[in-house]
């Protein structure tokens, strides 16, 4: 029997993992999502066109491919709806190629409303505002209704009225209990339909493929410093996009994942607050957000930029098991001189090699670096690695050198054809 695999991000995300997933996903029968909701914005580009993904996996853009929404995965019904939509104004045929769980909980408008509510008057964490806090809260509370209670209109309805009766405290300011439920009501019907057409025991379907031999790839969302377990809580997503969730957010068995990628930008990158100690102050943060438009690919928000930061990665290599690198965006680094990596921190005159719990100590931070010589051409007409540039490939050394991991494929643009395999034996390429 094949083994499948996991694609995921390293650092706080927007690593470039909706380009690697489409690369990847030529060789898998099915592309599944496991967690996170539509905070997460994956972006592909190829033959000229350009699409974000926010809850339906990269490979529905392979033609073919079949593709799950999981059961870890936090659902918005009308997200969901609008981006099928969209597809379909594009030409992508998604008909009988998309399943959603019947056992992953839908996002509800009050669940938008709590998320805006909370950033306002709570700590201030920068979310997304779509909604996946206070969903996975009810999740975990029990409280949550799933698809499969979201297709039984008088489940739903006594569920739902329930609930906005208990969370009606906090909403008061945004009008009357009933009128909210009326709303929520009108449209329910037609994203009921909806839903219905496409939910689905993707547990079966997925345990099933796998006894057929079939390739599964596991797309996460967000990055490895935003896992609620293992990132920098409080300032972390709600779910855990590390490798072992692929399993639990699928009903997949852990022992059938084999490989575990992960997907390292060349520099550092984080939309919202939380500690980050290799930020790097402007003019040369500006120039590194414009030239790699490190804009958020689902708000908008400009990105925080800063040195590529090896304790992180090594630490997200370390709790995933990650058994090889995809290095993206080396070309946005061309023209700088000196290049920086973090190699370990200081902290009142201490060496520190591992991403401290502490989130005191987390904000005091002092990055110990690296410095690595530039390499002032352009490179993203490179496809072979010995036509990079010798700093280039020094850069790249290094952070083999200090994750412990080979670099099997350096992407030097947005576009497919941008990137450069450099390790054969890998059975995904
Ligand atoms: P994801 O959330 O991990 O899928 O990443 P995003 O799509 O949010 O952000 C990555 C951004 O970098 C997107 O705009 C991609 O088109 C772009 N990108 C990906 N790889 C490369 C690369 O190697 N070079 C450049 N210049 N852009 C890239
Ligand atoms: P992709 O999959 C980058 C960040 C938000 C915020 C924190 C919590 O494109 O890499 P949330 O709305 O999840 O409760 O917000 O997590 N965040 C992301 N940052 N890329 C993402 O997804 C993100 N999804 C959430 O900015 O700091
Ligand atoms: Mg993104």
């Amino acid at each position: 029997m094949r083994a499948h695999l996991v694609v995921l991000g390293t650092q706080w995300g927007d690593e470039g993992k909706g380009k690697v997933v489409h690369l990847l996903g030529k060789r898998a029968d099915w592309i599944v999502r496991y967690q996170g909701g539509n905070n997460a914005g994956h972006t592909v580009v190829f033959d000229g066109r350009f699409f974000i993904l926010h809850l339906i996996p990269s490979g529905i853009l392979l033609p073919g491919k079949r593709c799950v929404i999981g059961n870890g995965v936090v659902v918005d019904p009308e997200a969901l709806r609008e981006e099928v939509r969209f597809l379909e104004a594009r030409g992508i045929r998604l008909r009988g190629r998309l399943y959603v769980s019947l056992a992953a909980h839908v996002i509800l408008p009050y669940h938008r409303w709590i998320d805006q509510i909370q950033e306002r008057t709570g700590v201030h964490l920068g979310t997304t505002q779509k909604g996946i806090g206070p969903a996975y809260a009810d999740k975990v509370a029990r409280i949550g209704i799933r698809v499969a209670d979201y297709l039984e209109p008088t489940l739903f309805q006594r569920l739902l009225h329930n609930n906005l009766r208990d969370k009606y405290p906090m909403l008061k300011g945004l009008g009357s209990l009933s009128g909210m439920e009326k709303k929520i009501f009108r449209a329910y019907p037609g994203l009921r339909r909806f839903l219905s057409s496409c939910a689905a025991d993707t547990t079966a379907l997925l345990q099933r493929a796998d006894r057929r031999g079939e390739r599964i790839l596991f797309e996460s969302a967000q990055g490895a410093l935003l896992d609620v377990d293992h990132g920098t809580y409080p300032f972390v997503t709600s779910s855990n996009p590390g490798a072992a969730a692929a399993s639990v957010g699928t009903g997949v068995a852990p022992q059938r994942i084999a490989e575990v990628l992960g997907v390292v930008k060349a520099f550092t990158t984080r939309v919202g607050t939380g500690p980050f100690p290799t930020q790097m102050p402007d003019p040369l943060a500006s120039y590194i957000r414009e030239k790699g438009k490190e804009y958020g690919a689902t708000t908008g928000r400009p990105r925080r930029i800063g040195w590529l930061d090896l304790v992180v990665v090594q630490s997200a290599v370390a709790t995933n098991g990650i058994r090889r690198l995809a290095l993206t965006k080396l070309d946005v680094l061309s023209g700088i001189h000196p290049l920086k990596m973090c190699v370990a921190y200081r902290h009142r005159g201490k060496l520190l090699k591992r991403f401290p719990a502490s989130r005191t100590v987390q904000q005091e931070l002092e990055p110990v670096y690296e410095h690595c010589p530039g390499f002032a051409e352009s490179i993203r007409q490179v496809r072979r690695w010995r036509e990079l540039p010798e700093a280039a490939r020094r850069f790249v050394d290094r952070i083999e050198r200090h994750t412990g991991v080979p670099v099997t494929l350096v992407s030097m643009g947005r576009s497919r054809e941008e990137t450069l395999v450099r390790t054969t034996g890998f059975q995904w390429l």
